[in-house]
């Protein structure tokens, strides 16, 4: 396990939309290096970079072109190498993302297998052998290309699936075993993208779809063994270096797999606060909704079995969003907000804070972009500073912007937010800072549940004697043991008798 992951805070840049240098209107990587210090300096020290590798851009760069190449509009491979060393100088480690389960339909490999004579690249997709061999329980492409057979999909149309095989076989004229020798190639060359980044300065990866390799591949185990392999280069080779998985299960990515973390997304893991899946028929059922009034217990069951399953084999990562969600904002309003914050740095496993949450920046429907569809909303620039120009995004004119900035009144800003000590900037800083300094709040210390309610109330003790209670609800509610020692709180305390009321939306962070 790395080392480094038990202090780390990680910040998701969407490089597109981070901060332009040279005037084209879209994010670079020099942008992200001359705001190093603006990160830093909030207490992150860790950085996931959205794919920025040549792609025709169909999904934002998930469709992959070039696995070993940097888009020409982030810049070149020297100054993304130039990223990692003034990365490492501050003391940050910066991941890269991966895309193993398919790649653009503009890859050479995939231009290469289209064709008619057979190649090296023939097996790299999955193809059936003719363009009539096309069973509809598989999403197969045929009549798009001289090569007689179609070809599978893996996300949208422009991705084609990689082949790495099959567990269970339905079809044996056309689907090879995940054990045979033509397939394992596939992966090989993963392990040589992974190998070529590593060897250059990357700390790890965030891997795309991992569980998507294998098809027909039910419980996962197959794949599973290719991630071991990876693992096993890692532990030899790099280690220091991590993958974290989105995967969605952590026992399986992380016990079966051996991914160091897996991320708590919205498919079953109440947890996740912002995910659209919380607004049911027009209703807010998020935890920290104040009218909400969830269970703490429903809410928090399905991370706590997770968390006993994996606990010593690697860490969970839960997100404030990402570019995939709807904005923190969307859901909830500012103080449900911080409390949020409060719950995301001070669990256990490694926390992932996505550009321009930190300062509440909005989601702004709008039409879709690079195959962002309702996720273009989430994806807009960020905002620095509202006396310059585009906030401070880019110097280019309106109409040359990869997506408009947030036009909307008293838009946030990141300078002006750090200038107003009330402001969530500031709580977002504070909270970073507190769990550098406190041990016990770091992603190995220990979790124990306290108080688990239906009424809302809950309080989880972290390492030896830290512990965090929240009130998220309208109402005042009590816990049953006096709050003396307090190091954070968001909302408003009160002693009564032997216990201590939490006021209507209320966090605080407490030694026992
Ligand atoms: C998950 C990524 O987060 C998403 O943005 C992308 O569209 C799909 N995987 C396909 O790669």
């Amino acid at each position: 396990m790395p080392k480094w992951l038990k202090d780390a805070i990680f910040y998701e840049i969407y490089p597109q939309s981070f901060y332009d240098t040279n005037g084209d209107g879209i994010g670079d990587l020099q942008g992200i290096i001359e705001k190093l210090d603006y990160i830093r300096g909030l207490g992150f020290n860790a950085l996931w970079l959205n794919p920025c590798f040549l792609s025709p851009f169909m999904d934002a760069g998930y469709d992959v072109q070039d696995y070993y190449t940097v888009a020409p509009r982030y810049g070149t491979n020297e100054d993304l190498y130039r990223l990692f060393k003034e990365a490492h100088k501050r003391g940050m480690h910066v991941i890269l993302d991966l895309v193993p389960g398919h790649t653009s339909d503009k890859c050479k490999w995939f231009t290469e297998s289209c064709k008619h004579e057979r190649n090296q690249y023939s097996d790299r997709y999955i193809w059936t052998n003719y363009v009539w061999q096309r069973p509809y329980e598989y999403p197969l492409i045929a009549g798009n290309a001289d090569r007689d057979g179609c070809y599978m999909l893996n996300f949208f149309l422009s991705q084609p699936a990689l082949n790495y095989g099959f567990k269970d076989i339905t079809h044996p004229e056309w689907q090879m075993s995940y054990t045979d020798k033509r397939v394992q190639a596939t992966f090989d060359e993963m392990m040589n993208v992974m190998r070529f980044w590593l060897d250059n300065g990357a700390d790890g990866f965030r891997v795309d779809m991992a569980d998507s390799l294998v098809k027909n591949d039910e419980d996962k185990s197959a794949t599973a063994t290719l991630w071991r392999r990876a693992r096993a280069m890692f532990d030899k080779d790099y280690p220091e270096a991590m993958l974290v998985s989105e995967w969605c299960n952590a026992p399986r990515a992380i016990n079966m797999a051996g991914f160091h973390c897996d991320f708590i997304l919205d498919h079953h893991n109440k947890l996740v606060h912002n995910a659209s899946r919380n607004i049911v028929n027009g209703v807010n059922k998020s935890y920290f909704c104040k009218t909400a009034h969830m269970s703490a217990k429903d809410t928090f069951s399905c991370y706590l079995d997770e968390l006993k399953q994996t606990k010593d084999n690697g860490y969970m990562s839960v997100i404030s969003g990402n570019h995939d969600t709807p904005r923190i904002s969307y859901t909830l309003d500012e103080t449900e907000t911080r409390l949020y914050f409060v719950m995301l740095l001070t669990l256990s496993g490694v926390p992932f804070v996505y550009y321009g949450d930190e300062i509440g920046m909005r989601f702004i429907p709008q039409p879709s972009k690079e195959g962002g569809y309702n996720r273009t909303g989430t994806r807009t620039p960020m905002q620095w500073d509202n006396t310059k120009k585009n906030l401070g995004f880019s110097t280019a004119e309106t109409d040359k912007l990869y997506l408009d900035v947030d036009r909307t009144k008293n838009a946030p800003c990141a300078v002006q937010q750090l200038q107003d000590n009330g402001s969530l900037i500031n709580c977002v800083r504070e909270l970073n800072a507190l769990r550098h300094a406190e041990e016990d709040l770091q992603a190995d210390g220990d979790m124990q549940v306290l108080v688990c309610e239906d009424s809302g109330l809950l309080c989880y003790k972290r390492g030896k004697n830290t512990a965090v209670a929240f009130n998220p609800t309208d109402k005042a509610l009590k816990l049953d043991f006096a709050v003396d020692n307090v190091l954070y709180c968001v909302g408003k305390i009160t002693p009564s008798g032997k216990g201590t009321t939490l006021e209507p939306q209320t966090a605080v962070i407490f030694k026992l």
